[in-house]
């Protein structure tokens, strides 16, 4: 067993139809799904998930893009697994993004960037308990 990340397809992702394609990407890099489901974040749920961005010129922008549909949220597990999610999704501009990478092949800008990766161990924890159960975790 490895340790953890968190992630998010995010609405522009899942509207576009690379749920498979991004899944299969994940999997076959060597990630166990730990726990995942389809759901929608609240108004009130992405303003907690992302209070650390909140005095950020692009914060409502940023909550009203991960509203807008459903996302699939999942917990990961690998060795190094933050870094090396990190790694495979590449830099939150797509077009800084290495190729091959989910965000550039995926992504459409900066703000509509497909995924979301934890940025550490710490966040991974608390991201994973915002939207799992613990019967939800296997
Ligand atoms: P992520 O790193 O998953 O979490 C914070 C998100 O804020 C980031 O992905 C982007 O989607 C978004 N973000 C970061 N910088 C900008 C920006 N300059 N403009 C719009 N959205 C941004």
């Amino acid at each position: 067993a490895g340790n953890k990340t968190f992630t998010m397809l995010k609405p522009d992702a899942v509207e576009n139809g690379h749920i498979g394609a991004i899944l299969e990407q994940i999997t076959a890099s060597g990630f166990r799904i730990v726990a995942m489901k389809l759901t929608q974040m609240t108004q009130a749920d992405a303003e907690k998930f992302y209070d650390i961005h909140k005095e950020r010129p692009f914060f409502g922008e940023l909550v009203e893009f991960m509203t807008r549909g459903p996302i699939v949220a999942a917990i990961l597990e690998k060795e190094n697994a933050v870094e090396d999610f990190r790694t495979l999704i590449g830099a939150t501009n797509p077009e800084e993004a290495a190729e091959g990478t989910i965000r550039k092949k995926y992504a459409a800008s900066i703000g509509e960037n497909a995924v979301h990766g934890s940025d550490s161990d710490e966040n991974a924890a608390i991201e994973g308990a915002f939207h799992f159960a613990g019967r939800e975790m296997f």
